[in-house]
C-alpha cells in the first residue's frame, strides 16, 4: 500500500497512458474526508465526487435538490483526504442547464473552492455548448450518458438504456459530440456492453468509463455506498458489494445500544480519573471535606 508521501499526484497525461496502455482506470464516487484518505490510500486514480450525495449523505429522494454549495463543500473535504487523486466535481442540477455562462462560472467554483482537477456533467448534442464553453476555460470536462439521473424521471427510472439500436447509434454518436467538443472523458452508466465496447474502440484518447456497461470500458466507476451495503433504500444489480458495511455498523450500533441500557458501557478503560489530591482539593473548593 503507498503512503502519503509515496504517492504522486494522478495527472491528465498519466490518465492518457493508461488508456493507451490498456491499463483500466479505477474510479470510485466519495463524498466525505475519512473515505477520501482511505481510497487516496488504496491507489483509487479518479474520484468523482457525485451529486449522488444528495441521496447517500443528504437523504433526499433523488439528485435534483442539491445545491452547489453541497458539493463544494463535500468536494473540499474529498480533497483534503485524497490529495493524490484526479478529482472530479459532479455539476448539480441547474447549475449548467440555463447558459453557458452558469455552467463556466460553476465549474470554476469547482476548481477555486475545491482544488478538483475536472467537472461532469450530464447530457448529449444538448450539451455540447457547455462541454466547449467550459474546457475552453481550462477546465476538463468529463461527459455522462446512458442513465443520467438527473433526468431519470424523462429517462422513465433507473433503467438500462440505448437498449434498441436507434437509441444505441444516438448514445454512441453523443459521445463522439462531446469528445469534439473537448471532454476529456465520458461516462457511460448503465448502457449494453457493446454500446461502451464500440464507444471506447471508437474514442482513441479521450476516455470511456463504465459504470454497469461491462469491460470494454477503459475504466470502472462504482458508487462507494452500493460497494459497503450503505444505502438502505436500493441495491444496484450491476453493483458489485464487496463487504456488508452497512450489516457491521447496524450490529455495533445495536451492541452499543444494548450496553450502555445493561450498564455493561463505559468500562474502566473507556474513562478517566483525576489524582486524588486533586480530587480532594476540588472537594474542598465545593464547600465539602474531603475524609
Ligand atoms: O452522482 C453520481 O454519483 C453520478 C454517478 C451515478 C455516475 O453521477
Amino acid at each position: 500500500m503507498s503512503t502519503d508521501t509515496e504517492r504522486k499526484k494522478v495527472s491528465l497525461p498519466a490518465l492518457y497512458r493508461m488508456k493507451a496502455d490498456g491499463r483500466p482506470i479505477v474510479m470510485l464516487t466519495c463524498y466525505d474526508y475519512p473515505t477520501a484518505h482511505f481510497q487516496d490510500q488504496a491507489g483509487v486514480d479518479m474520484i468523482l465526487v457525485g451529486d449522488s450525495l444528495g441521496m447517500t449523505m443528504l437523504g433526499y429522494e433523488t439528485t435534483l435538490p442539491v445545491t452547489m454549495d453541497d458539493m463544494i463543500r463535500h468536494a473540499q473535504a474529498v480533497r483534503r483526504g485524497a490529495p493524490h487523486v484526479w478529482l472530479v466535481g459532479d455539476m448539480p442540477y441547474m447549475s449548467y442547464q440555463p447558459s453557458t455562462e452558469a455552467a463556466i462560472r460553476n465549474a470554476g467554483r469547482f476548481m477555486a473552492e475545491a482544488g478538483c482537477d475536472a467537472v461532469k456533467l450530464e447530457g448529449g448534442r444538448e450539451m455540447a455548448d457547455r462541454v466547449a464553453a467550459i474546457v475552453a476555460s481550462g477546465i476538463p470536462v468529463m461527459g455522462h450518458l446512458g442513465l443520467t439521473p438527473q433526468s431519470a424521471g424523462a429517462l422513465g427510472g433507473f433503467r438500462l438504456q440505448g437498449k434498441d439500436a436507434h437509441k444505441a447509434k444516438r448514445i454512441i454518436d453523443d459521445v463522439a459530440i462531446l469528445i469534439d467538443a473537448g471532454a476529456f472523458a465520458v461516462l457511460l452508466e448503465l448502457v449494453p456492453e457493446q454500446v461502451c465496447r464500440i464507444a471506447a474502440e471508437r474514442s482513441k484518447e479521450a476516455i470511456i468509463i463504465g459504470l454497469g456497461s461491462g469491460p470494454a470500458a477503459d475504466g470502472q466507476l462504482l458508487i462507494y455506498h452500493d460497494m459497503f451495503g450503505l444505502y438502505p433504500h436500493f441495491r444496484p444489480r450491476m453493483a458489485k458489494m464487496y463487504a456488508d458495511a452497512g450489516k457491521i455498523i447496524l450490529d455495533g450500533i445495536r451492541q452499543y445500544r444494548a450496553e450502555v441500557t445493561d450498564g455493561e458501557f463505559p468500562q474502566p478503560e473507556n474513562w478517566f480519573g483525576m489524582k486524588a489530591d486533586e480530587y480532594d482539593d476540588l472537594v474542598r473548593l465545593l464547600g465539602g471535606d474531603p475524609t
